[in-house]
């Protein structure tokens, strides 16, 4: 319809800019500019063969811009929802099989995270020699130690324990 300003996110056949995929994962909705921790996030540098598109500061609806990161051939683990949602609080999951999106879920904060950050605070007991699991409160906007207090709400994706 000529009058339908409906755009989608981008997304009309004269404005799609990242090709849709086989069977994979597309993580829509991404904070602008979050995209390349997004990668960091899942593991991806590129170097293990992985086919994957990136789309950066789209145009969307839903945010004035946004950020697109579709992976082929991997479906995501929960543990790794749980950190992406800590740096794209909106993101979209959307598990593909056969060109078709058969799931699409959006990712839940949690309340706690263990073993997944490490505190930047130097002298906290989780940093120490004893092996002391990390555990993190999530906050509205960022993450707060469970034993030293320390909060982080920049950079987070940078604590990420590899
Ligand atoms: N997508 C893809 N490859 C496919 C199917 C979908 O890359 N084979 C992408 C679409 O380009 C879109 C996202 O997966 O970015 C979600 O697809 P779909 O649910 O069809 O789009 P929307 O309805 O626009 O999604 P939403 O309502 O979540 O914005
Ligand atoms: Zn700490």
């Amino acid at each position: 319809m000529s009058d339908d300003h409906d755009h989608h996110d981008g997304n009309d056949d004269h404005e799609l800019r990242v090709s849709k995929i086989r069977d994979g994962t597309v993580i829509d909705h991404v904070r602008g500019g979050q995209a390349l921790n997004v990668l960091a996030i899942l593991g991806i540098d590129g170097t293990n063969g992985e086919e994957v598109s990136v789309g950066m500061n789209v145009p969307s609806n839903r945010f004035a811009r946004k950020d697109i990161v579709k992976v082929e051939g991997r479906e995501l683990s929960q543990d790794e929802v749980d950190v992406l949602s800590l740096i794209a609080p909106d993101a979209t999951i959307n598990i593909v099989r056969d060109y078709d999106v058969v799931e699409k879920h959006r990712v839940e904060r949690p309340d706690v995270v263990e073993g997944v950050l490490s505190c930047p605070n130097a002298g906290c007991i989780t940093t120490g020699d004893e092996p002391v699991t990390s555990r993190f409160t999530v906050l509205e906007d960022g993450v707060r130690c469970s034993y030293c207090e320390t909060i982080v709400r920049e950079e987070i994706a940078s604590l990420i324990e590899t």
